[in-house]
């Protein structure tokens, strides 16, 4: 996705900009530029490519300015290209103009501004939007933008300077995200919290269809037609050094081995572990409501999809609550039977995902109840439901979720044991054994994180596969669709996740002996029948990689390979399961030389549809 920064102080603003959208690179880009305002007039600088290519232009020629707005582009419409590059200026350059989002009337309006003889140079829906505030600038250019913004429909992040009006930097929000960052004398504008953190903790999030000037003391925000508007800012508890490597080779193995820490964190404040009374303060649901339900519809793409099928497999058998699990853009335009029997639960690790908003605000307009589950304090998502439950993860700066995926199968193992006590289906002395087993699971971890050696060796023999597929059973399934998602998104190797049971049904006619099979077989319900489809791998030819409970014998005798992870229960079994498959898909796509923070094509928050 796009990433938008932006700088107005007391110094150059050009190397923060930089800084700032190297801090956004994460998010999935194609080229970059920068705007900047000095002695009365407006520079750009942009181009197609990485930010070193950016780098390389502003030393050629160098733009100053203490104010400047900067950009690293995600094309939606108009290929990657320098023109199509942001940021975009007026016809008469006095305007510049930066956006992350999709404008869906933007052929008409593209029309209808050449009709009155605006000049278009790009191919982008981002230019109209310069072109109708130039349209529409009398002197006061958040007057323009909001103008300009009556007649724009779809999501956008904004930020634009103009040269008749030094030190303000005018920015507007509808449906992607835009935070402020205050500081003394200085203040900034980032797409999220990694790029400002190492400069201020005191943010404010913008809200959708509101508009704020930025100014070096002051930021006065505003709704779309003209309300003042008073928020406060938040104090953000991350470290910046949380923001960084920390001496990894990239973000994606700093956040696997982050996750022991960060399932602590999530679940210290929220157990009492000797009464397993489970507490959530945000989650904004009376026990009676809890009660009151008579179903619960998941919904989230990628990996938060694969968490919430774990919660299917939960409240479906400790809270005996009906549940589906829907991907978002599906449910979303359905037409979906809800009511106010129904509650949601948005999964989300950006709490940004435009889809999952959008089946969020679908759900809502049907009188369901709605949570979510986030790792963002204040996104877009957590403001847009009645209630929240905070993932402690910390930023998961890596495209590839790891610990956002641990830490909120955290969370919802928490939740169902509180629907289970509060819907009495779930008796008090098991209760205290869950609670147990979860509070076991990060030692656990930290055991499964020493055998990295073992999954890189590991790697050696699979980085030249060109398929994959992974195997499970009951909650190892959601498990081998996550593993095989990390390995298809960071090292490009076709992968398919399947219930065992599937195999006979079709997967098992593409098994031979170049067809690594990833098999889930720890102990638990349903392990005799996942040996036997081991059995029929082999039968064919096929290599079967194992993750088996340790101490078993059956499983190594059968198997090609086998990486052990510590004996647990079923219910907890996921967190640690699919440590190995995040370690084996990251060491593969390094071996393949792929950017394994940066996959091609993917974006860390899918913000438009
Ligand atoms: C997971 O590794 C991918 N990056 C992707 O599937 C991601 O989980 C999905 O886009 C949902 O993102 P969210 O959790 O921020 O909503």
């Amino acid at each position: 996705m796009c990433g938008i920064f932006g700088y107005i102080g007391k110094s150059e603003a050009v190397p923060f900009i930089v800084e700032g959208l190297k801090k956004l690179e994460y998010r999935g880009y194609d080229s970059a530029g920068v705007a900047t305002y000095e002695h009365g007039r407006i520079f750009v600088s942009k181009c197609e490519g990485k930010i070193a290519e950016l780098e390389e232009l502003l030393t050629d020629k160098p733009i100053g300015g203490e104010m400047g707005i900067g950009h690293t582009r995600w094309a939606t419409h108009g290929s990657p290209s320098d023109v199509n590059s942001h940021p975009h200026t007026s016809c008469d350059g006095k305007i510049a103009l930066v956006h992350n989002g999709i404008i869906e009337n933007y052929l008409e309006l593209r029309r209808k501004l050449s009709e009155e003889g605006h000049k278009f140079k790009s191919t982008t829906d981002t230019e109209v939007i310069v072109h109708l505030v130039e349209k529409y600038y009398k002197g006061d250019l958040e007057k323009a933008m909001r103008q300009a913004l009556q007649e724009v429909t779809g999501s956008y992040a904004i930020a634009a300077i103009c040269e008749q009006e030094p030190g303000k930097i005018v920015c507007a929000r509808k449906g992607s995200p835009l935070i402020v960052g205050l500081s003394d004398n200085e203040a900034f504008i980032s797409s999220d919290i990694p790029a400002i953190i190492k400069y201020t903790s005191k943010v404010i999030y913008l809200e959708d269809e509101e508009v704020a000037t930025i100014q070096r003391k002051k930021i006065q925000i505003s709704t779309l037609d003209g309300k003042p508007v008073k928020r406060k800012p938040t104090l953000i508890s991350w470290d910046p050094e949380s923001a960084e490597k920390g001496g990894y080779a990239h973000f994606m193995l700093k956040e696997i081995h982050e996750q022991p820490g960060a399932i602590r964190k999530t679940i210290a404040h929220r157990v009492n572990v000797d009464s397993a009374k489970v507490h959530f303060d945000e989650l904004n649901l009376e026990p009676k409501e809890i009660r009151h339900f008579n179903r619960i519809i998941f919904t989230a793409c990628g990996t938060s999809w694969h968490a919430a099928l774990v919660g299917e497999y939960l409240m479906e058998r400790y809270a005996k609550i009906p549940v589906e699990v829907e991907y978002a853009a599906e449910f979303r335009y359905r037409e979906p039977i809800v009511d106010d029997k129904t509650l949601l639960i948005a999964v989300s690790q950006s709490g940004e995902t435009a889809d999952t908003l959008g089946a969020v605000w679908e759900a809502k307009a049907r009188g369901a109840k709605v949570i979510s589950i986030c790792n963002v304090v204040g996104s877009s998502l957590a403001r847009e439901s009645h209630g929240v439950i905070y993932t402690d993860a910390g930023p998961e700066i890596g495209v590839a979720s790891t610990k956002a995926f641990t830490t909120q199968l955290a969370v919802i193992y928490l939740l169902t044991v509180l629907f289970g006590q509060v819907r009495k289906t779930l008796p008090q002395a098991k209760a205290i054994q869950m609670i147990n087993n979860l509070m076991e699971i990060p030692d656990k971890m930290e055991r499964v994180l020493a055998k990295e050696a073992d999954v890189e060796k590991l790697s050696e023999k699979f980085y030249n596969s060109t398929n994959a597929l992974y195997l499970g059973r009951g909650k190892g399934f959601p498990v081998a669709l996550e593993g095989a998602l990390k390995l298809k998104e960071v090292s490009y190797i076709h992968a398919e996740g399947y219930p065992a049971a599937e195999m006979k049904h079709g997967p098992i006619a593409l098994i031979d002996k170049n067809m690594p099979v990833v098999v889930l077989a720890m102990h638990g319900r349903r392990y005799d029948k996942i040996l036997g489809n081991i059995e029929e791998v082999k039968a064919r030819g096929g290599i079967v990689i194992a993750i088996a409970s340790e101490g078993d014998q059956m499983v190594k005798e059968k198997a090609d390979e086998i990486i052990y992870i510590p004996a647990s229960t079923e219910a907890v079994s996921p967190m640690l399961a699919v440590v190995p498959l995040q370690l084996f898909a990251y060491y593969i796509a390094v071996k393949r030389g792929c950017h394994v923070d940066q996959p091609r094509n993917l974006a860390k928050s899918v913000t438009v549809e």
